[in-house]
This record gives C-alpha cells, sequence and structure tokens, in this order.
C-alpha cells in the first residue's frame, strides 16, 4: 500500500488526490476507530424515513473500508451497534440488521480481494440467529486474510466490554498481583489489537457514546459536521492530516520543535 497505489484508485487532479499527497505514509495510525453517526438526519434532511439513512451510510462504509485498506491501516473499527441502540424502534433495528446482512453478501468478495479480516466485537451471541449465521461466515471466510483487520462494533458497549475482560480474566484464574493493564487488555474484545491512535466521529456530536473506552484512552480525537452518508475517503484524508499535525504527549512534555 502506498500513495501510488491510492493515487491509482482517486481521480487524478482531485480533491481526493491532492489531500493523499500531503498524507505521510509513514506516520499513519495503526488503528482508526469511527463512530458513524447522523444517518437519522441526514435522512430528516431529506424527508425520507431513518432508515433511508441507515442504507445510505452503507456506501460510506464500502467506501472507507476499501481506501483505508488501499492506505495501508493495519486496523480499522466501525461502531455499528451499540448495547443501548436496542431502545430504538423494532423496524429500525430490523433495517439496520437487515442492512449488515446485505452488506456482508455483497461485500464478502472485495474484502476477500483486499485481503481484510473481518472480525466482531461485541455481545455477538445476543444477535439473532441469522444474522449470527452470516457474521460466522465472514469471519471464518476472511480469518486467513493478513491485510487490514476491519473490526466492527455490533451490540457493542465499552463498559460491557470491560465487564466482559473482567469475567473472563476471573474465568481464566489470573492471579490478582498478575493482572496489570497489559495482561487485562488481553481479555478485552480487541485482544493483540493497537489502541486506536485516532478516533472520528461524524455529525458534530463531541462524545464517545460508550465506544472504546478502554483502547481510545490516548487516542486523537477529530470530529466532522459531516453525517455518515456523506462521509468519504476525502474526509478520511482530512482526518489524517489533521492527526498528523497533533503533538501526541501521553502526559509528557512536548516535543520540541524540528529546527533546520
Ligand atoms: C448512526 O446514525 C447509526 C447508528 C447509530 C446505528 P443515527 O441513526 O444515530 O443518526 P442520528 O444520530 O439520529 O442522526
Ligand atoms: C453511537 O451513535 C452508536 C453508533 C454509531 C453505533 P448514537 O447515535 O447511538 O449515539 P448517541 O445516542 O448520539 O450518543
Ligand atoms: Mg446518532
Amino acid at each position: 500500500m502506498s500513495l501510488e497505489d491510492v493515487l491509482n484508485w482517486v481521480e487524478p487532479e482531485s480533491i481526493e488526490a491532492s489531500l493523499a499527497r500531503q498524507i505521510d505514509f509513514d506516520r499513519l495510525p495503526t488503528h482508526v476507530a469511527m463512530i458513524m453517526d447522523g444517518n437519522g438526519r441526514w435522512a430528516a434532511q431529506r424527508g425520507l424515513p431513518r432508515v433511508q439513512g441507515h442504507s445510505a451510510g452503507i456506501d460510506s462504509v464500502r467506501d472507507v473500508v476499501e481506501s483505508s485498506a488501499r492506505l495501508g491501516i493495519p486496523v480499522v473499527t466501525l461502531y455499528a451497534f451499540s448495547v443501548e441502540n436496542w431502545k430504538r424502534p423494532q423496524n429500525e433495528i430490523k433495517t439496520l440488521m437487515g442492512l449488515l446482512k446485505k452488506y456482508l453478501r455483497l461485500e464478502l468478495r472485495t474484502l476477500l480481494k483486499n485481503n481484510i479480516r473481518f472480525q466482531v466485537i461485541g455481545r455477538e451471541d445476543e444477535l439473532a440467529d441469522d444474522v449470527r449465521q452470516e457474521l460466522e461466515f465472514a469471519q471464518e471466510e476472511t480469518k486467513a486474510d493478513t491485510g487490514m483487520v476491519f473490526n466492527i462494533a455490533l451490540n457493542y458497549g465499552g463498559r460491557t466490554e470491560i465487564v466482559d475482560a473482567a469475567r473472563r480474566a476471573i474465568q481464566s484464574n489470573v492471579r490478582a498481583n498478575e493482572l496489570d493493564e497489559t495482561r487485562f487488555a488481553e481479555f478485552l474484545y480487541t485482544s493483540g489489537q493497537p489502541d486506536p491512535d485516532l478516533l472520528i466521529r461524524t455529525s458534530g456530536e463531541m462524545r464517545v457514546s460508550n465506544f472504546l473506552l478502554w483502547q481510545i484512552a490516548y487516542a486523537e480525537i477529530w470530529v466532522t459536521e459531516t453525517l455518515w452518508p456523506d462521509f468519504r475517503c476525502r474526509h478520511l484524508f482530512e482526518a489524517l492530516l489533521a492527526y498528523q499535525k497533533r503533538n501526541r504527549r501521553y502526559g509528557g512534555i512536548a516535543r520540541p520543535a524540528i529546527v533546520g
């Protein structure tokens, strides 16, 4: 994956091409997490039912997943359905689950072609059997892929994940004095994966909505007013450029400016 690869993919002389040329490919985030928000508002702005917004959001998912893989980002996590989203009307939930199944069926070949490993994070066992079957199939088919890891957060809650990790730690009989942050992280759904360097939220909301609470401890947060169905690789490139300008301190002191 390289700049050439991206330039072959985007329109020559486009905004995307000009943004891509500014990205430092040696300093890409190892993990980008995204809160895909604003589907309902996108639909409302057009006088459409909310579910149409979810349907339109699938094109954004496709674009973002493919462009992230082309860029060479090692891990991408998309927040698709939270443990709190069960509060929504039945027909909306049904549509979301249906769209997920449709996406997997249509995109599996593209995931395989791009060497992407698909993985669910969240309480998958609480999902309906037909949805689970589809998810299991996609995870099984892509499990040998060695390229980008694509996590989809489904029936996901950050607090739920921490509780589940604590339960697993207890079940594994880990000794209390051996349980440190590194060991605890091995019990999380994202075990073995780097923490997100960059957290993107669409539609302007300034909150994390129970997403990856443990893992985003030092993530750089980038919020855009763009609604998820309008989000495309151009916005991802903008986020990456903003990220590369940040000075990450991790509680330390600012890096001195490079002179000369
Ligand atoms: C994000 O869009 C999709 C999910 C949470 C599943 P929303 O449905 O939350 O859209 P808004 O926030 O109501 O606009
Ligand atoms: C967060 O969006 C969850 C997902 C994107 C799946 P919400 O729309 O559910 O979050 P709140 O309610 O605005 O915090
Ligand atoms: Mg929302």
